[in-house]
Protein backbone atom coordinates (compact mmCIF):
# COMPACT_ATOMS: atom_id res chain seq x y z
CA UNK A 1 0.00 0.00 0.00
CA UNK A 2 1.02 3.31 -0.67
CA UNK A 3 0.70 6.45 0.12
CA UNK A 4 -3.35 5.47 0.31
CA UNK A 5 -5.74 7.90 0.57
CA UNK A 6 -10.01 7.64 0.00
CA UNK A 7 -11.91 10.72 0.23
CA UNK A 8 -15.95 9.96 0.17
CA UNK A 9 -18.09 12.37 -0.23
CA UNK A 10 -18.11 16.79 -0.96
CA UNK A 11 -17.98 19.85 1.22
CA UNK A 12 -19.94 19.80 4.51
CA UNK A 13 -20.26 15.59 3.60
CA UNK A 14 -16.55 14.89 2.50
CA UNK A 15 -15.25 12.52 4.48
CA UNK A 16 -11.29 11.42 4.81
CA UNK A 17 -11.76 7.80 5.24
CA UNK A 18 -8.05 6.83 4.83
CA UNK A 19 -5.24 9.44 4.71
CA UNK A 20 -1.76 8.58 3.53
CA UNK A 21 -1.39 4.77 4.38
CA UNK A 22 1.98 3.11 3.42
CA UNK A 23 2.10 -0.42 4.58
CA UNK A 24 3.67 -4.04 3.29
CA UNK A 25 2.02 -7.25 3.56
CA UNK A 26 4.17 -10.15 2.96
CA UNK A 27 3.80 -12.98 1.21
CA UNK A 28 2.47 -16.05 3.80
CA UNK A 29 1.75 -13.36 6.96
CA UNK A 30 -1.40 -13.34 8.70
CA UNK A 31 -2.02 -9.94 9.46
CA UNK A 32 -4.71 -8.21 11.61
CA UNK A 33 -6.33 -4.71 11.04
CA UNK A 34 -7.96 -3.39 14.20
CA UNK A 35 -9.68 0.21 15.21
CA UNK A 36 -12.71 1.89 16.15
CA UNK A 37 -15.81 1.80 14.53
CA UNK A 38 -16.01 4.18 11.22
CA UNK A 39 -12.17 4.46 11.72
CA UNK A 40 -11.84 3.18 7.92
CA UNK A 41 -11.13 -0.85 8.58
CA UNK A 42 -13.24 -2.10 5.64
CA UNK A 43 -12.06 1.09 3.30
CA UNK A 44 -8.74 -0.12 3.80
CA UNK A 45 -10.09 -3.89 2.88
CA UNK A 46 -11.55 -2.88 -0.06
CA UNK A 47 -8.93 -1.37 -1.33
CA UNK A 48 -6.54 -3.80 -0.99
CA UNK A 49 -9.29 -6.26 -2.13
CA UNK A 50 -9.41 -4.11 -5.51
CA UNK A 51 -13.41 -3.52 -4.63
CA UNK A 52 -13.05 0.22 -4.48
CA UNK A 53 -10.64 2.64 -5.68
CA UNK A 54 -8.40 5.19 -3.83
CA UNK A 55 -8.44 8.46 -4.71
CA UNK A 56 -4.72 8.83 -3.81
CA UNK A 57 -1.75 6.64 -3.67
CA UNK A 58 -1.53 2.74 -5.22
CA UNK A 59 -1.89 -0.92 -4.35
CA UNK A 60 1.07 -2.83 -5.57
CA UNK A 61 0.70 -6.84 -5.40
CA UNK A 62 3.96 -8.57 -6.64
CA UNK A 63 5.37 -5.92 -8.33
CA UNK A 64 2.09 -4.86 -10.67
CA UNK A 65 0.88 -1.50 -10.07
CA UNK A 66 -3.10 -2.52 -9.62
CA UNK A 67 -4.05 1.40 -10.32
CA UNK A 68 -3.40 1.09 -14.40
CA UNK A 69 -4.84 -2.54 -14.80
CA UNK A 70 -8.25 -2.77 -17.05
CA UNK A 71 -11.44 -3.44 -15.52
CA UNK A 72 -10.93 -6.67 -17.13
CA UNK A 73 -7.55 -7.64 -15.97
CA UNK A 74 -8.65 -5.78 -12.36
CA UNK A 75 -11.75 -8.70 -12.11
CA UNK A 76 -9.82 -11.42 -13.13
CA UNK A 77 -6.78 -10.81 -11.23
CA UNK A 78 -9.38 -10.77 -8.13
CA UNK A 79 -11.04 -13.69 -9.34
CA UNK A 80 -7.75 -15.97 -9.56
CA UNK A 81 -5.97 -14.30 -7.00
CA UNK A 82 -7.97 -12.90 -4.09
CA UNK A 83 -10.63 -14.62 -1.75
CA UNK A 84 -12.85 -11.70 0.11
CA UNK A 85 -14.92 -12.53 2.63
CA UNK A 86 -17.26 -9.73 3.54
CA UNK A 87 -18.45 -7.83 6.53
CA UNK A 88 -21.74 -8.58 6.14
CA UNK A 89 -21.98 -11.86 4.67
CA UNK A 90 -23.90 -11.14 0.68
CA UNK A 91 -25.02 -14.81 -0.32
CA UNK A 92 -26.95 -15.20 -3.28
CA UNK A 93 -30.54 -15.76 -1.98
CA UNK A 94 -31.71 -17.48 -5.07
CA UNK A 95 -29.06 -20.24 -4.12
CA UNK A 96 -28.41 -22.79 -1.53
CA UNK A 97 -25.44 -22.62 1.17
CA UNK A 98 -23.45 -25.01 -1.06
CA UNK A 99 -24.08 -23.60 -4.74
CA UNK A 100 -23.02 -20.25 -3.05
CA UNK A 101 -19.82 -21.76 -1.83
CA UNK A 102 -19.39 -23.15 -5.16
CA UNK A 103 -19.51 -20.65 -7.23
CA UNK A 104 -16.59 -18.36 -7.26
CA UNK A 105 -14.53 -21.63 -8.17
CA UNK A 106 -17.02 -22.24 -11.35
CA UNK A 107 -16.64 -18.38 -12.23
CA UNK A 108 -12.73 -19.35 -12.26
CA UNK A 109 -13.78 -21.99 -14.75
CA UNK A 110 -10.92 -24.14 -14.75
CA UNK A 111 -11.60 -27.22 -17.14
CA UNK A 112 -11.91 -30.55 -15.71
CA UNK A 113 -12.50 -29.41 -12.19
CA UNK A 114 -14.40 -32.05 -11.03
CA UNK A 115 -13.51 -31.67 -7.06
CA UNK A 116 -15.67 -28.29 -6.98
CA UNK A 117 -18.45 -30.09 -4.79
CA UNK A 118 -16.18 -32.20 -2.53
CA UNK A 119 -13.94 -29.33 -1.94
CA UNK A 120 -17.13 -27.32 -1.09
CA UNK A 121 -18.90 -30.11 1.09
CA UNK A 122 -14.95 -30.37 2.93
CA UNK A 123 -14.82 -26.70 3.98
CA UNK A 124 -18.71 -26.29 5.12
CA UNK A 125 -17.99 -29.57 7.13
CA UNK A 126 -15.12 -27.22 8.76
CA UNK A 127 -17.00 -24.51 9.38
CA UNK A 128 -19.91 -26.84 10.90
CA UNK A 129 -22.54 -26.21 8.01
CA UNK A 130 -22.72 -29.58 6.49
CA UNK A 131 -26.21 -30.12 7.46
CA UNK A 132 -27.00 -26.77 5.99
CA UNK A 133 -25.72 -27.53 2.65
CA UNK A 134 -28.65 -27.86 0.74
CA UNK A 135 -30.60 -24.84 2.54
CA UNK A 136 -31.86 -21.68 0.89
CA UNK A 137 -29.34 -19.06 1.66
CA UNK A 138 -31.95 -16.85 3.24
CA UNK A 139 -33.38 -19.96 5.38
CA UNK A 140 -29.96 -19.74 7.83
CA UNK A 141 -29.36 -17.87 11.05
CA UNK A 142 -26.62 -14.92 10.52
CA UNK A 143 -24.30 -16.81 12.01
CA UNK A 144 -24.49 -19.75 9.78
CA UNK A 145 -24.18 -16.59 6.95
CA UNK A 146 -21.35 -15.49 7.78
CA UNK A 147 -19.86 -19.18 8.46
CA UNK A 148 -20.78 -19.82 4.52
CA UNK A 149 -19.40 -16.55 3.69
CA UNK A 150 -15.92 -17.86 4.71
CA UNK A 151 -16.08 -21.45 3.11
CA UNK A 152 -16.53 -19.42 -0.39
CA UNK A 153 -13.93 -17.05 0.19
CA UNK A 154 -11.55 -20.18 0.38
CA UNK A 155 -13.05 -22.17 -2.22
CA UNK A 156 -10.46 -20.89 -4.92
CA UNK A 157 -7.41 -20.91 -2.50
CA UNK A 158 -6.89 -18.23 -2.78
CA UNK A 159 -3.20 -16.77 -2.09
CA UNK A 160 -4.71 -13.55 -0.46
CA UNK A 161 -7.57 -13.67 1.69
CA UNK A 162 -9.32 -10.24 3.15
CA UNK A 163 -11.52 -11.28 5.82
CA UNK A 164 -13.29 -8.38 7.20
CA UNK A 165 -15.24 -9.24 10.92
CA UNK A 166 -15.19 -12.93 9.71
CA UNK A 167 -16.27 -13.99 13.38
CA UNK A 168 -17.97 -10.86 14.39
CA UNK A 169 -21.41 -12.94 14.15
CA UNK A 170 -20.37 -16.23 16.25
CA UNK A 171 -20.17 -17.48 19.81
CA UNK A 172 -17.04 -18.16 20.69
CA UNK A 173 -17.29 -21.90 19.61
CA UNK A 174 -17.83 -21.08 15.91
CA UNK A 175 -15.05 -18.35 16.12
CA UNK A 176 -12.45 -20.71 17.57
CA UNK A 177 -13.01 -23.48 14.51
CA UNK A 178 -13.43 -20.69 12.04
CA UNK A 179 -10.04 -18.62 12.98
CA UNK A 180 -8.48 -22.67 13.38
CA UNK A 181 -9.46 -23.14 9.99
CA UNK A 182 -8.13 -19.74 8.99
CA UNK A 183 -4.96 -20.60 9.87
CA UNK A 184 -4.20 -24.16 9.03
CA UNK A 185 -5.24 -23.34 5.52
CA UNK A 186 -2.95 -20.13 5.80
CA UNK A 187 -0.08 -22.41 6.68
CA UNK A 188 -0.77 -25.91 4.56
CA UNK A 189 -1.06 -22.77 1.28
CA UNK A 190 1.30 -20.80 2.19
CA UNK A 191 -1.91 -18.15 1.70
CA UNK A 192 -1.32 -14.70 2.69
CA UNK A 193 -4.39 -13.02 5.24
CA UNK A 194 -5.59 -9.47 6.56
CA UNK A 195 -8.51 -9.76 8.87
CA UNK A 196 -9.99 -6.95 10.41
CA UNK A 197 -11.43 -7.82 13.43
CA UNK A 198 -12.70 -6.03 16.98
CA UNK A 199 -11.40 -8.99 18.93
CA UNK A 200 -7.73 -9.47 17.91
CA UNK A 201 -6.94 -11.57 21.70
CA UNK A 202 -9.16 -14.63 19.67
CA UNK A 203 -7.04 -14.58 17.27
CA UNK A 204 -3.71 -15.67 19.07
CA UNK A 205 -0.08 -15.60 17.55
CA UNK A 206 -0.23 -13.24 14.25
CA UNK A 207 2.40 -12.02 12.87
CA UNK A 208 1.34 -8.08 12.72
CA UNK A 209 -1.42 -6.25 13.64
CA UNK A 210 -2.34 -3.02 11.84
CA UNK A 211 -4.50 0.00 13.92
CA UNK A 212 -6.27 2.24 11.86
CA UNK A 213 -7.13 5.55 13.95
CA UNK A 214 -9.50 7.98 12.04
CA UNK A 215 -7.97 6.78 8.34
CA UNK A 216 -4.10 6.91 9.38
CA UNK A 217 -2.34 3.45 10.02
CA UNK A 218 0.38 2.38 12.57
CA UNK A 219 1.22 -1.36 12.97
CA UNK A 220 2.93 -3.53 15.92
CA UNK A 221 4.63 -6.40 14.79
CA UNK A 222 3.62 -9.22 17.11
CA UNK A 223 0.33 -9.30 18.60
CA UNK A 224 1.63 -9.03 22.40
CA UNK A 225 0.35 -11.10 25.31
CA UNK A 226 -2.60 -9.21 27.58
CA UNK A 227 -2.39 -10.93 30.53
CA UNK A 228 0.95 -10.17 32.64
CA UNK A 229 2.26 -7.13 29.95
CA UNK A 230 3.83 -4.52 31.97
CA UNK A 231 3.98 -0.81 30.10
CA UNK A 232 4.01 0.18 26.64
CA UNK A 233 2.47 -1.42 23.84
CA UNK A 234 5.12 -1.10 20.76
CA UNK A 235 7.89 -2.89 20.56
CA UNK A 236 8.10 -6.60 21.98
CA UNK A 237 11.59 -7.60 24.05
CA UNK A 238 10.72 -11.34 22.81
CA UNK A 239 14.37 -11.01 20.49
CA UNK A 240 12.41 -13.61 17.63
CA UNK A 241 14.32 -11.84 15.16
CA UNK A 242 11.17 -11.92 12.62
CA UNK A 243 11.01 -10.04 9.50
CA UNK A 244 8.91 -7.79 9.62
CA UNK A 245 7.32 -4.99 7.42
CA UNK A 246 7.52 -1.71 7.01
CA UNK A 247 5.35 0.97 7.53
CA UNK A 248 6.28 4.66 6.86
N1 LIG B 1 -19.63 4.75 0.64
C1 LIG B 1 -19.38 5.68 1.56
N2 LIG B 1 -19.75 6.96 1.37
C2 LIG B 1 -19.47 7.92 2.28
N3 LIG B 1 -18.79 7.70 3.42
C3 LIG B 1 -18.37 6.45 3.68
C4 LIG B 1 -18.64 5.37 2.77
N4 LIG B 1 -18.12 4.24 3.27
C5 LIG B 1 -17.55 4.58 4.44
N5 LIG B 1 -17.69 5.93 4.68
C6 LIG B 1 -17.17 6.66 5.85
O1 LIG B 1 -15.77 6.42 5.92
C7 LIG B 1 -15.35 6.20 7.25
C8 LIG B 1 -14.72 4.83 7.37
O2 LIG B 1 -15.71 3.83 7.14
P1 LIG B 1 -15.37 2.27 7.17
O3 LIG B 1 -16.55 1.54 6.70
O4 LIG B 1 -14.09 2.05 6.46
O5 LIG B 1 -15.14 2.06 8.75
P2 LIG B 1 -14.86 0.73 9.59
O6 LIG B 1 -13.59 0.97 10.35
O7 LIG B 1 -14.92 -0.46 8.72
O8 LIG B 1 -16.10 0.72 10.62
P3 LIG B 1 -16.89 -0.53 11.29
O9 LIG B 1 -15.98 -1.08 12.36
O10 LIG B 1 -18.09 0.11 11.87
O11 LIG B 1 -17.21 -1.53 10.21
C9 LIG B 1 -16.60 6.41 8.12
O12 LIG B 1 -16.60 7.72 8.59
C10 LIG B 1 -17.74 6.16 7.15
O13 LIG B 1 -18.88 6.88 7.53
MG1 LIG C 1 -16.22 -2.09 8.58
Amino acid sequence: MRNLSKVYGHGESRVVALDDASFEVHRGEFVLIVGSSGSGKTTLLHMIGLLNTPTGGSVVIDGTDTTWLSNNKTASFRNRRLGFIAQFSNLLTDLTVLENVMLPRQIAGRRGDGRIKDDAMALLRAVGLEAQADSRSNQISGGQAQRAAIARGLINNPSIVLADEPTGNLDSVSSYNVIELMKSTAKRLEQTFVVVTHDPGQFGDVDRVITVHDGRVSERRKLEPVVGSIGSGSGSGSGSGSSGGVVR
